[in-house]
């Protein structure tokens, strides 16, 4: 249900700020859609970049070792939460040389090999620099979480300038997104806190799952060499 404000509850922001007041307000916004706009433009790029990648091996190879993609841009009350709890002072400067998550990247490769192979032929290509890269499937975080999570710096063709953003790129197969996404709703979206016993079974699922994960793959390869 929406909230119906009352008239005189809709008195204008001027009568709140000063004009120098407005004036900050006025240019902050202005800056904070520009920034977006650059982040959601970097997303495009490494999208495209992707799914170029993707289409290659299928031409070449009759086989598309992404069986995804997703895209996040991180929300304005995300980014104001984040830049609270780091304590950093709030402008987009400070946004962007401090957060590394604001243009998000998952893709869902079928297989374990497929992971890694994205994430060196991505990395590898001249205008991509690798920044950050967090191996969450060889060392998985203490719950079971896996990924391997790369922030790389793509640049973005504006009218006047190039500009270099970092996007975070997280890559996991389509059983881990399982695990990962059904762990991300019971943690996040429920109200009650998970017992210790709930975690050692969420990581007992991870852990199953890692192990269908490894004999995919070694039926995958069989049925490849056969072939
Ligand atoms: P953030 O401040 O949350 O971005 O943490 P960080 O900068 O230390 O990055 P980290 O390597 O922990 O990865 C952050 C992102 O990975 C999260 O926003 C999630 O999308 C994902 N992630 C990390 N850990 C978990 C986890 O335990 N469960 C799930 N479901 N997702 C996770
Ligand atoms: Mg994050």
């Amino acid at each position: 249900m929406t909230t119906q404000l009352a008239d005189e509850e809709l008195v204008p922001v001027k009568q709140f700020l000063s004009e120098n007041q407005q004036q900050i307000v006025q240019e902050f916004y202005y800056q904070f859609i520009e920034m977006e706009h650059l982040y959601e433009s970097a997303i495009r790029e490494v999208k495209t970049k992707l799914e170029i990648l993707d289409s290659e091996f299928r031409t070449k190879y009759s086989y598309n070792p992404i069986h995804h993609i997703e895209d996040r841009l991180k929300s304005p009350e995300s980014i104001f939460k984040k830049m609270q709890n780091k304590g950093i002072k709030f402008s987009c400067e400070g946004i962007r040389e401090n957060l590394n998550d604001i243009a998000g990247v998952r893709v869902i490769c079928n297989y374990i090999e497929d992971i890694y192979h994205v994430a060196e032929l991505l990395t590898a290509q001249d205008d991509v620099k690798l920044v950050q890269s967090k191996d969450y499937i060889r060392s998985p975080k203490p719950n079971g979480y896996r990924s391997l999570h790369l922030v790389i710096q793509t640049p973005v063709y504006l009218s006047d300038r190039k500009e270099l953003v970092n996007v975070e790129v997280q890559i996991r197969t389509i059983a881990m997104d399982f695990w990962a996404s059904l762990e991300h709703e019971l943690k996040y979206k429920s109200d009650v806190r998970v017992s210790a016993e709930l975690a050692e079974q969420l990581k007992d699922c991870a852990e199953q799952i890692s192990d269908i994960d490894l004999r995919m793959q070694d039926i995958y390869r069989t049925l490849k060499e056969i072939d």
